[in-house]
C-alpha cells in the first residue's frame, strides 16, 4: 500500500473540522478538565503517536498545574480494526499510585484500546482514572467505555489531521479532514501488526 508522495498538503479530502473549530473546543474542554482538577496535580496520560497535537494544545489551555507523560500503544489487528490486543511499545515512567489520571486520547473508536488501556491502569491503584478524547465515533462503538470528556462527536467516517494519521502519514495538517481519494488505502490501514498508533 502506498500514499503518492505528491499529495498536496493545502487541501485534503474534506474538511470535517476547522482549526478555528478545534481551537475553540479545546480551550472549553482545557476549563471543563480543569476544574474537576481544582486543587489537584493530575498525570496526564497522552496516548501515541496519535494524541501528541491534542495534549500540546489542551496542557495550554489549563489553567492547573498537571504532570504529563506518554504511553506508545500499537494494536495487533487486521487491516480494518482495532482487536483490542494492545501491546504497549513504551510503557510510563511516572508511578500513578494514589494520582489522579486523565487519559488523553486522539479518537476513540471501537472502544477496544481503550477498555484495555483502563484495565491496565487501573491495576496501578490510581486516586481517579478519567479519559478525555478529541473525538468519538459513537457509532462505532464494540464496547462500553466511560468517556469524561469528549471534544467532538463524528460520523463513522476515517479522519485524518491534528495528529491522527493514515499509514502515520497526514499527522500534521492543522485541521482534521475525511480522507477520501480513490489512490488512498481504506479504513484504518495503521492496524498493521506491531506499528504505533
Ligand atoms: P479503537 O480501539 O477501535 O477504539 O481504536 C482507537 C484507535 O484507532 C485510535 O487511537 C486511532 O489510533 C485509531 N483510529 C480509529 N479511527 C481512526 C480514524 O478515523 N483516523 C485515524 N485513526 C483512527
Ligand atoms: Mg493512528
Amino acid at each position: 500500500m502506498s500514499i503518492p508522495s505528491d499529495v498536496t498538503m493545502s487541501r485534503i479530502g474534506n474538511v470535517l473540522l476547522s482549526e478555528e473549530a478545534i481551537r475553540r473546543r479545546v480551550a472549553e474542554l482545557g476549563r471543563e478538565v480543569s476544574a474537576k482538577y481544582v486543587g489537584e496535580v493530575p498525570i496526564l496520560v497522552n496516548i501515541l503517536k496519535g494524541g501528541f497535537i491534542f495534549l500540546a494544545d489542551l496542557v495550554r489551555a489549563m489553567d492547573v498545574d498537571c504532570e504529563v507523560d506518554f504511553m506508545v500503544v500499537s494494536s495487533y489487528a487486521d487491516r480494518t480494526e482495532s482487536s483490542g490486543v494492545v501491546r504497549i511499545l513504551s510503557d510510563l515512567g511516572l508511578n500513578i499510585e494514589n494520582r489522579h489520571v486523565l487519559i488523553v486520547e486522539d479518537i476513540v473508536d471501537t472502544g477496544l484500546t481503550l477498555e484495555y488501556l483502563r484495565e491496565l491502569l487501573l491495576a496501578r491503584s490510581p486516586a481517579s482514572l478519567r479519559v478525555v478524547t478529541l473525538l468519538d465515533k459513537v457509532e462505532r462503538r464494540k464496547v462500553p467505555v466511560p468517556l469524561d470528556f469528549v471534544g467532538f462527536r463524528i460520523p463513522d467516517e476515517f479522519v485524518v489531521g491534528y495528529g491522527l494519521d493514515c499509514a502515520q502519514r497526514f499527522r500534521n495538517l492543522p485541521y482534521i479532514t475525511i480522507l477520501d481519494g480513490t489512490d488512498l488505502p481504506p479504513r484504518s490501514p495503521q492496524f498493521r501488526t506491531g506499528e504505533a498508533r
